[in-house]
């Protein structure tokens, strides 16, 4: 069997067992502990946030900051649509409707057009949101001034996705700190990981306070367990935030060679027609979390067939998120399109291959990936055969 060539797996620099030893060590092994509040204080360092709360995952971080802006039964929350499902969950939990916003193809991420067209609805309705999530797809920041804008205006708050975008910026400024409230994530694939984790950030200290009460199951400051609203277990605990902390430490090495792979993937594709990298716009610096590319448009090649002729391999690939308003889950809440025909997040979904883009990767293994890649593109045949 060939060596497995993996998306994105997680990549140790070498500090994390240190942590994790002097958790063991001195017994904090339990929630909670020195890593836990280092870990938040080096994030905040990273980011420039005033104010970070360390947490189980990605999804909890969401849901937490859907409750510090209140959002409950009934209520309505403006969300791309193009994400990882972790996204709107949350929102179904709080009770609350997701809407479903449209991406641009300058970005991949919530287009202000789509996101200008809900709002004209909401109005209309006497409906508007209690906040707009919006996401840094894959690594890309969306473009927040026209974003903020437009959420300006109606005085809504923005929840930041960054669970994908750590570590990148916008106008100089790190992304997941742009927004009321931003969450990181670090899942197993993401740019660095605490084997599952997240975090969420704010510049308001009312925020982090609420999240932290409601993270450790909402109780009282009593000497007796007095609890008077409904809590949750989303602490991290010290053992895992001794990951993050040597993690961090790599995260400006995992994001210089997560930029040199989209590079090669950018340069070796330059004169094929029927492959194109996902555009990098110029307002700020991704932190190329996966490659991302689309195959052209009536080309008889589709991302499947390159996805299975990479698997045939052992090589990880996969496709681009299905859009979450055409989840059967999802079907029945509203969609503002940018288009007027279709979708720009449904063209994506159906045209769009994340390529393999682990840190671990070699150059024969890029190499290796390219040649499958172009012979299958060159050859422009259909009758490869999978098992
Ligand atoms: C865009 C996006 N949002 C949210 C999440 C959820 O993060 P977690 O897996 O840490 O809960 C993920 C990844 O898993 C993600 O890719």
């Amino acid at each position: 069997m060939k060596k497995r060539i993996y998306l994105a797996s997680p990549h140790m620099g070498g500090d994390e067992i240190k942590y994790i030893n002097e958790a063991f060590d001195t017994n904090w092994v339990a929630p909670l502990g020195p890593n836990v509040n280092n870990f938040e204080k080096e994030i905040c360092k990273y980011t420039e946030a005033k104010y970070a709360t360390a947490l189980v995952s990605g999804t909890s971080a969401i849901h937490l900051a859907l409750k510090c802006l209140s959002v409950g039964e009934g209520d309505v929350v403006f969300c791309s649509t193009l994400t990882f499902a972790a996204t709107c969950n949350p929102i179904i939990y709080q009770g609350a409707e997701p809407v479903f916003i449209d991406s641009d193809y300058e970005t991949w991420n919530m287009c202000p057009i789509a996101l200008q067209k809900a709002f004209d609805d909401a109005t209309k309705n006497n409906k508007m949101p209690k906040a707009v999530i919006v996401v840094n797809l894959y690594g890309q920041s969306a473009d927040y001034d026209k974003l903020k804008v437009i959420c300006d205006k109606y005085n809504v708050p923005i929840i930041e996705d960054a669970a994908e975008s750590l570590g990148s910026t916008y106008k100089g400024k790190q992304t997941g700190t742009i927004g009321d409230i931003g969450i990181y994530s670090f899942n197993g694939n993401k740019i660095i990981t605490t084997s599952g984790g997240g975090m969420m950030v704010s510049n308001n200290e009312e925020y982090t306070k609420k999240a932290l009460f409601w993270a450790t199951q909402a109780r009282e400051n009593e000497r007796h367990y007095e609890h008077k609203e409904i809590g949750f277990n989303y602490r991290m605990s010290n053992v895992v935030a001794g990951i993050g902390r040597g993690q961090i430490k790599v995260l400006d090495e995992r994001i210089a060679k997560k930029k040199d792979i989209f590079k090669i993937y950018k340069e070796a594709f330059k004169d094929i027609d029927d492959i194109e990298m996902m555009n990098i716009c110029d307002f700020g610096e991704p932190n190329y979390w996966l490659s991302v590319a689309t195959i052209k448009e009536g080309c008889k090649i589709k991302p499947l067939d390159i996805i299975l002729a990479l698997e045939k391999e052992n090589i990880e690939s996969r496709p681009v998120w299905k859009p979450m308003h055409l989840q059967p889950f999802f079907k029945g809440y509203k969609f503002f399109s940018s288009l007027e025909d279709g979708s720009v997040s449904e063209d994506l979904f159906n045209r769009g291959i994340c390529l393999p883009s682990d840190t671990k990767m070699n150059e024969d293994d890029i190499q290796t990936i390219l040649d499958i890649i172009v012979n299958i593109l060159e050859s422009k045949q259909m009758e490869i055969t999978y098992e």
